[in-house]
């Protein structure tokens, strides 16, 4: 068990170790159930995006208001984004990973105001039990403000990540009119109320796990920003509870998960609910996810849209900055 104590990323550790280190273990209460599998009917929404700038794009928009009001999560297809750059956004993420442990300590960090750091867990500093997962943190918009700070190895590190986080932004802004309009506001009412757009990525890795059962690549939680565009590999692990039960969203290629987030919910003044979701390791494969953050500014006041709120649908929420939030 040495290695637990010296190392700083779990993917140095995982493969070293035959059973799952102590304090990567949850308590039996909390634990992913992989043999009660309580798995719910159904899967959730694959929406296809090809015709949203057409003729159908009321269909479309009415689709995925559905989704955002039913499920909180959707899939979109078609989404515009090149499957060559998908592809190599996934592979530069496990070439970085791949790296020796020197090169990626380079940039690792455990203080969470850094915009760039490779870090281990999700706070290393505050949390009891820790999760199996490394994860690089980059900010990604306004790009020419951060890109300095990336990886620069792999070499082409920073030119492909800065090509997918430009489209996945482009990808973000269609879903945000989208979602706007679904509301039955103003097409850029969402776009508007973000102050200056922040949008932050994180390439999480989750190492096989010997023993799966045990602990968490990231434990049940909902993403505090507006909306999250996921990326990920063909490897399944993500799942989203539904009814109370935990529904797995298995990989489809070229497709993303879109999940609204807390600040979603308030500007729909609760129409539109947060997900909760989870991700699990397995003992065969390890899995590679990116997901998209897309957040409002700071100083951005969040607040349920005036044309949402009437005598039926009083204000749920009062106003605050989203720095306040967080
Ligand atoms: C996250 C997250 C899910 C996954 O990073 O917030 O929910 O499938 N990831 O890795
Ligand atoms: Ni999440």
């Amino acid at each position: 068990m040495a290695a637990a104590t010296t190392k700083l990323l779990l993917s140095d550790l995982a493969s070293t170790v035959k059973s799952v280190p102590s304090n990567y273990i949850r308590p039996i209460s909390d634990r992913p159930n992989l043999t009660e599998v309580q798995i719910s009917d159904g899967s959730i929404p694959l929406i296809d995006l090809q015709v949203l700038d057409g003729p159908r794009r009321l269909d479309i928009i009415k689709q995925i208001g559905q989704a955002c009001q039913h499920d909180g999560v959707f899939q979109v297809k078609n989404h515009g984004i090149p499957e060559t750059i998908i592809n190599s956004m996934l592979s530069i993420t496990r070439a970085f990973f791949k790296l020796p442990e020197s090169e990626r300590l380079k940039s690792y960090s455990d203080d969470p105001s850094k915009s760039t750091r490779l870090s281990t867990s999700f706070n290393v500093n505050t949390e009891k039990v820790s999760n199996w997962r490394d994860y690089l943190r980059l900010h990604c918009y306004p790009l020419q403000d951060y890109i300095h700070e990336w990886p620069s190895n792999p070499p082409s590190f920073r030119e492909v990540v800065a090509e997918y986080c430009t489209s996945a932004r482009g990808l973000v802004l269609r879903l945000l009119e989208a979602i706007s309009e679904s509301l039955g506001l103003q097409r850029d009412y969402i776009d508007k109320a973000l102050g200056k757009h922040r949008q932050h990525m994180a390439l999480n890795y989750y190492p096989h796990c010997p023993q799966p059962d045990l602990t968490y690549g990231l434990p049940g939680h909902i993403d505090p920003n507006l909306i999250t565009v996921l990326l990920q590999d063909d490897v399944p692990g993500l799942q989203v509870l539904r009814k109370g039960k935990w529904l797995p969203v298995s990989p489809i290629p070229n497709t993303f998960i879109v999940k609204i987030g807390d600040q979603m919910q308030v500007l729909s003044n609760d129409r539109y609910k947060s997900v909760l979701h989870r991700a699990l390791v397995n003992c065969d494969k390890e899995r590679i996810s990116i997901p998209t953050f897309y957040c409002p500014s700071p100083d951005a006041v969040i607040a349920p849209a005036k044309d949402l709120i009437d005598e039926r649908h009083p204000a749920v929420y009062k106003n605050f900055t989203y720095s306040e939030y967080y």
